[in-house]
């Protein structure tokens, strides 16, 4: 006999003790997200399959990688040239973290794009910053790994902005290193972490924000809400079921992208020295600075920011505010519509300054400074602030279009 799920046999026997068929229902088959998504919206499940591909290659790496000060950048070498198929795991897995950043850094203007982090997605965009906080942490820690000069010295440079903080700071720099340098003790925390500890924080984060999304819902390119209108059977009339039409849609996008991975892992692994940098390549020498050190490319944004202001205790915290403002987005975004299709030229204007203030920080921030780039710096600063600053203002003033009733869909 059927049970409540109308499931029979093995499956029926399962689902009378384990949701088995009512979660697949809840977030598949009758998950019904809008029928409008556009490329934008393939961000979100290309970033859970980076989150996996980094799990799986980082498990086969530990087995080979060796966290000690005397044997990490050896070990390295050893799995790019004698472990069976080690290169490809390594290349996959440093291409991946810039990857991860790639598609989450365009996950996240999709937000800005279309206001999916307004009401009653506020929760998902909390989440998502977190998510983002937790992966630049991972990216940190996951560089000293290897053990290189740039590892090295990146690290020295980033922790010891702690210290600049009044009273706590030179204790806590000693606390994160556990070691009045960056040491043997330091790589084995950052492993710890690294691998186990973030990672677990990392997927919890993950989870929590799927499950807020599928309980309010997707939005979509219009900002339309979709549960306003149904059908006789609760259905929004403008849902189609996440499986099969996304989930086979979501395998397309899957293969457009391990097209430009594989590109990149077997023709430009180091990508130029943006995403492996040739400093790298040397073995970490405490007694030897490198001469210019910039962050990975995903984090130069924010270091130019922190280099922006003179003070170092001031540029520690432009750079901390220029996340945490983050946060904030859904309580400064004034406008009564989402999406940029129904909004003024202000926010227009707005976010396309914003766009080429922060892709221009990004620039100079993996540049040695220059009196010249110093100031173009402090500018895009200011632009990016403003951008956030001033929101509740211009999001107010700016003239909307009205938003239709249903979704547009051709
Ligand atoms: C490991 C990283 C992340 C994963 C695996 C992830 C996963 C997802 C997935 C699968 C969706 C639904 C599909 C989509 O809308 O594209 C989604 C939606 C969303 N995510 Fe993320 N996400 C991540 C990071 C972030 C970050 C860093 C933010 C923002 C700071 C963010 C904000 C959002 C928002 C606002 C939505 C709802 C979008 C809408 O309905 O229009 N996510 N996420």
């Amino acid at each position: 006999m059927a049970n409540t799920q109308g499931t029979t046999g093995l499956l029926g026997w399962i689902d009378d003790r384990f949701p088995l068929t009512k979660m697949w229902r809840e977030h598949m088959g009758a998950y019904y997200a809008p029928k409008n998504f556009n490329i934008w919206y393939y961000f979100g499940a290309l970033s859970l399959l980076v989150l996996i591909n980094q799990i799986v290659t980082g498990v086969w790496l530990t087995m080979s990688y060796k966290p000690s000060a005397a044997e990490a950048f050896a070990s390295v070498e050893y799995i790019m040239r004698d472990v069976p198929w080690g290169w490809l795991i390594r290349y996959m897995h440093s291409t991946g973290a810039s990857a991860f950043f790639i598609v989450v850094y365009l996950h996240m203007y999709r937000g800005l794009l279309y206001g999916s982090y307004k009401g009653p997605r506020e929760l998902i965009w909390i989440f998502g910053c977190l998510i983002y906080v937790a992966l630049m942490a991972e990216a940190f820690m996951g560089y000293l790994l290897p053990w290189g000069q740039m590892s090295y010295w990146g690290a020295q440079v980033i922790i010891s902005l702690f210290g600049a903080i009044p009273g706590i700071g030179e204790d806590l720099t000693l606390w994160i290193r556990g070691d009045y340098v960056v040491s043997d003790a330091t790589l084995n925390r950052f492993f710890a972490l690294h691998v186990i500890a973030l990672p677990i924080v990392l997927l919890g984060l993950v989870v929590a924000h799927i499950l807020a999304l599928h309980e309010v819902g997707s939005n979509n390119p219009d900002g339309v809400e979709i549960k306003k209108k149904k059908d006789e059977n609760g259905i929004p009339l403008d849902g189609i079921p996440f499986h099969p039409y996304y989930s086979v849609k979501d395998l397309f996008g899957f293969s457009v992208f391990f097209l430009f991975f594989a590109l990149v892992v077997f023709f430009a692994p180091e990508m130029g020295g943006y995403f492996l940098e040739h400093a790298n390549f040397v073995p970490a020498d405490p007694l030897k600075t490198p001469e210019h050190i910039a962050p990975v490319w995903y984090f130069t944004p924010f270091y130019a920011i922190l280099r922006a202001v003179p003070d170092k205790l001031g540029g520690v915290i432009a750079m901390g505010g220029a996340i945490v403002v983050l946060f904030l987005l859904p309580w400064l975004d004034r406008s009564p519509v989402k999406s940029i299709r129904y909004r003024g030229y202000l926010y227009k204007g707005a976010l396309a300054a914003f766009t080429v203030a922060f892709l221009i920080l990004g620039y100079l921030g993996a540049l040695p400074p220059s009196p010249g780039r110093t100031l173009l710096a402090q500018l895009c600063s200011l632009v990016y602030f403003l951008f956030f600053f001033l929101m509740p203002i211009y999001t107010k003033m700016d003239t909307t279009k009205a938003v239709p009733e249903r979704v547009t869909y051709k």
